[in-house]
């Protein structure tokens, strides 16, 4: 298998020198506060915590801090809460927004303060523009997809900055704005999409043309591992979003001979390292470990992955996928498979040899279904129960229900 991580995967410069400036924080011996999660990854949130790092998310909190330092992450905060914070006595404020952000901030406030409406491009809900409104003296509005952006409405001739959030796709920036200018508004655009998050999509998108198959590994919080999420899985359908390598399904990589990773901003590089060895060196072994072990006439769960008229192929887990033949399945001879099971089906089946002699495991469902009748029919005939059945042949000598 040939692995190719993309040369930008993981944290980008701003996320870097963030988390950074909180472990030579703690080395100096400092009581370390973040507003807010320093990074979308639980994995480095959950080590910094370990090492007493603790997160606030308002400003009250903060108040009742003592000989403490807060560290301001790189999304950065509104220009109330970064004033509150600074003017507070008990503590020290470390200002870790992202350069590319607080340039941002720098804009906005300029413009909005000439009297500019501003339209900030992006997700309402994500910290860096609640932090950016904060930083709007004036009216701002906030846009997120193309038809927001045609429903934008504002009397024509008032002037506009636009900026976005770092991580907009491209793409739609140039979308929307070409709808705004359309509609005959005096747009004065800024484009400040983050030439990292630019690289890493580009990077993402090429690799995932030629990869059979991709990972994109990332915390399911960061919104532009989302984004390389959506942008690989548009070329290459076998993308699979994951966290760490705990989250890897071996089984469903087995058959892929060239393999990509890429990785959100918030990602540390020992995360995508582990994968990436983990690919590379153990690869086999983690694959084989990670099937299970059967036995014949064990009951197993089985996965529809493929129906033919007489036999139907079960995804069981096991390095080996499971077959039933028609006569497996049924007693009617005549019977076409493929209108009573369909791909996707799950269905318990009995394991009647683990090798049939071609690498496949001959399972059978009827078996399994003949020994459930037989027991509530031992069942019933010990409990005396009357059971109801319908008839289906009547014979010269009886009836068959
Ligand atoms: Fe900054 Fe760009 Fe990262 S804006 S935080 S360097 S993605």
């Amino acid at each position: 298998m040939v692995v190719k991580v993309a040369a930008n995967a993981g944290f980008c410069f701003g996320v870097s020198r963030a988390v950074k400036s909180v472990y030579r924080e703690l080395d100096a011996g400092n009581k370390v506060y973040t507003f807010g999660p320093i990074t979308h990854n639980e994995t480095v949130v959950e080590e910094l915590k370990k090492r007493g790092v603790n997160i606030i998310s308002d400003v009250g909190e903060a108040s009742k801090l003592e000989n403490a330092v807060v560290i301001i992450r790189s999304h950065g905060v509104s220009k109330e809460i970064f004033d509150s914070l600074s003017a507070m006595p008990g503590i020290r404020v470390l200002d870790s927004t992202c350069e590319f952000v607080k340039k941002i901030h720098r804009i906005v406030e300029k413009e909005s303060a000439s009297g500019k409406h501003i339209i900030i491009l992006g997700d309402r809900d994500h910290p860096e523009i609640r932090g950016i409104c904060g930083w709007c003296p004036g009216p701002y509005t906030v846009i997120d997809d193309e038809e927001k952006a045609r429903n934008f409405s504002i009397c024509i001739s008032t002037r506009i900055t636009l900026v976005a959030q770092t991580t907009f796709n491209h793409k739609k920036f140039e979308q929307i704005v070409d709808i705004l200018v359309g509609m005959g508004y005096n747009v004065n655009v800024v484009d400040t999409i983050c030439n990292a998050t630019e690289v890493r999509q580009r990077e993402t998108l090429s690799l995932a043309r030629c990869s059979d198959a991709m990972l994109v590994i990332g915390d399911r919080n960061s919104s532009n591992t989302r984004k390389l999420y959506e942008i690989s899985v548009g070329e290459c359908n076998n993308t699979y979003y994951i966290q760490t390598l705990a989250d890897m399904d071996f089984k469903k990589l087995k058959s892929f001979r060239c393999v990509g990773i890429t990785a959100g901003a918030s990602t540390p590089k020992t995360i995508i390292k582990e994968v990436q060895e983990a690919m590379e060196e153990n690869f086999e072994q983690m694959l084989e470990d990670s099937f299970r072990t059967i036995h014949n006439g064990e009951v197993v769960d089985g996965t529809v992955i493929s129906v033919k008229d007489d036999q139907i192929i079960l995804n069981i887990g096991y390095k080996a996928d499971g077959i039933i033949t028609r006569s497996d399945y049924t007693n009617d001879p005549s019977l076409d498979l493929t209108t009573v099971v369909k791909e996707g089906d799950t269905m318990q089946v009995k394991v009647i040899k683990v090798n049939d002699g071609e690498g496949q495991v001959q399972l059978s469902y009827r078996k399994l279904a003949a020994e459930r009748g037989s027991k509530v029919l031992q069942d019933a005939f010990d409990n005396k129960t009357v059971l109801k059945a319908k008839v289906v042949q009547i014979l010269g000598g009886g009836i068959c229900t």
